[in-house]
């Protein structure tokens, strides 16, 4: 499949293969060739013969999220994912799997189907057009770390999260991760991100951040990596140590007083430290669209 403009790592659409986990309610409103990929082979969560791909799924979820402690039983996979919102991601025909991969995977004997190597799950908002990721795996670590693989999957986590946006059609984008987490290096190549919680007690992790941008074209095809694309972001005003509890709780504080930052660009990891950028930006007018500035 190819899109329509060039990305840094083009195997991961001529050699994988897309899908997208939708029940008949919800896939009139998305877009299985987003950017023009190849059509999404589309997964209905409601019918018997999407039981075995599923299970792979959650194995997918298992093997990426069960090392960050966060892996989700089944039923947060039906409720809170492929009912309400959709799922998009890219996988290989079992067929086409090395043998470290079908290892990994655990594929049961006579399995035939895609192998989800991929996914981005989000979920409508309120508000037309405005979504709240809910997860991102991408088994790429996993199987670079299991040995030699047959395909270069490098950006696989990226572009499966930019298709995916498009494919559900989001306009405004929420999401929620850890200050310390590997993530954030895919979620800042959609330009900055306007900070909503700094320090999140409501979540299951204390040092979680909850971020938001309105989306462009050019943010997704940044994020699916053409290189011919430079988004704007403001100068830094300081660094926040990813494991500085307190000075998530200050930064929290500023935000609820009425302050509004932005994460501008990528984390630094430095002797073992991580820090993440921070931009004061002004309470409205702020450059980051409408979705954005609008309070
Ligand atoms: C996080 C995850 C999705 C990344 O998947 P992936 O396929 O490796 O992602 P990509 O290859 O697109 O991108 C990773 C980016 O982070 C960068 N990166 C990661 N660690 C880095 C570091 N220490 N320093 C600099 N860059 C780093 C990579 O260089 C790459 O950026 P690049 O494309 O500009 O080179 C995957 O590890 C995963 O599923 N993790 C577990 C679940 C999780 O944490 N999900 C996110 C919840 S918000």
């Amino acid at each position: 499949m190819s899109l329509s403009f060039a990305i840094r790592n083009p195997t991961l659409m001529t050699e994988l293969v897309p899908y997208v986990v939708a029940t008949p309610f919800n896939l009139p409103l998305l877009d299985v060739q987003p950017f023009g990929a190849q059509p999404a082979q589309v997964i209905d969560p409601t019918r018997l013969s999407s039981a075995p791909f599923l299970d792979i799924l959650h194995r997918l979820d298992g093997l990426t999220f069960g090392p960050e402690g966060m892996p989700m039983p089944k039923w947060v996979f039906y409720d809170c994912a492929e009912m309400p919102g959709a799922i998009y991601g890219l996988g290989l025909p079992a067929n086409r799997l090395w043998p470290a991969a079908r290892e990994l995977f655990a594929l049961p004997d006579g399995y035939e189907g895609i192998v989800p190597l991929s996914m981005y799950i989000a979920i409508p908002m309120q508000t037309r057009g405005v979504w709240f990721g809910h997860n991102l795996a991408s088994a790429g670590p996993a199987l670079r770390a299991a040995g030699p693989t047959d395909i270069d999957l490098r950006g696989l986590g990226s572009v499966t999260k930019g298709l995916a946006l498009r494919c559900f059609g989001v306009k405004t984008f929420w999401g929620a991760t850890q200050w310390l987490s590997k993530a954030l290096f895919i979620h800042v190549k959609f330009g900055p991100l306007r900070l909503a919680t700094a320090w999140t007690p409501a979540h299951s992790e204390n040092e979680t951040l909850t971020y938001g941008f309105d989306v462009t074209d050019d943010k997704l095809r940044a994020s699916i990596g053409d290189r011919s694309i430079t988004l704007e972001r403001p100068p830094v005003d300081f660094w926040l140590d990813s494991s500085d509890k307190a000075a998530m709780q200050a930064l929290q504080h500023r935000i609820e007083a009425g302050e509004r930052f932005v994460i501008p660009s990528a984390p630094r990891h430095e002797a073992g430290d991580v820090r993440v950028p921070i931009a004061v930006v002004p309470s409205s007018g702020h450059g980051l669209g409408p979705g954005l500035g609008s309070e």
